[in-house]
């Protein structure tokens, strides 16, 4: 059975873990990125579905191009981030599941359906996202994510001609803690949460 992971676990991942925006200068490498991938792929999703798509800015080139897209007060957290992932999801997910799924025919629930196929695309490729920012803390990282950019403008820089759409932006590497806000309240349980 499993049992609760330490408390110097859970305060890295949740109770001490911020939203960074400033970073030192230590590289992210090709392998941590895979090394955090490794653990945010067995995250569950519907039918495991696994409808995220990343695509990991990191060269001066690329970083250029995502600079045209974002809202200013998001441009120097990136432009400084190690990397910066968007976070997207693809619209055409279904058309996998008879390798995700093999046990059954998911594909024909969703052939013809684009409204359940997005739905099901944000839903899980949002989970997924998530999954992968817990993990990045797990292995020592920080993060930053930001939805204050152009999606129609990233979806046509780095998804022409796909079905896939960003979602979100998140920046990864070791933040230096120089610019966090002060820490936000949170709802307590009362205030989100029903027991029936
Ligand atoms: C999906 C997502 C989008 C966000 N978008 C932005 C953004 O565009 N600009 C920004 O400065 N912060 C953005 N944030 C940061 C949040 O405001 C921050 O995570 C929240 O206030 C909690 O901060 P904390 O983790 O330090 O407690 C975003 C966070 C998430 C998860």
């Amino acid at each position: 059975m499993a049992t609760a992971l330490p408390d110097s676990a859970l305060d890295q991942l949740f109770r001490t873990a911020r939203t960074h925006s400033s970073w030192s200068l230590e590289p992210v490498g090709d392998e941590d990125l895979m090394a955090i991938y490794d653990l945010a792929k067995m995250g569950p999703t519907s039918a495991n579905g696994q409808p995220l798509r990343v695509v990991f800015i990191r060269s001066p080139e690329a970083k250029e191009k995502l600079k045209t897209a974002i809202f200013p007060g998001n441009v120097d957290k990136t432009m400084s981030a190690p990397v910066t992932a968007i976070f997207g999801y693809d619209l055409e997910f279904h058309e996998l599941f008879p390798e995700t799924f093999p046990v059954y025919d998911m594909r024909a629930n969703f052939v013809g359906k684009p409204e359940m196929v997005a739905e099901h695309a944000v839903r899980n490729g949002s989970l997924q996202a998530a999954y992968f920012m817990i993990a990045a803390r797990a292995l020592g990282f920080d993060v930053g994510g930001m939805s204050g950019f152009n999606r129609e403008k990233i979806d046509e820089l780095f998804f022409a001609g796909t079905a896939i759409k960003s979602n979100f932006l998140c920046n990864i590497g070791h933040g230096d803690g120089k610019a966090l806000f002060p820490r936000l309240p949170r709802l307590a349980f009362d205030r989100t949460c029903r027991i029936l």
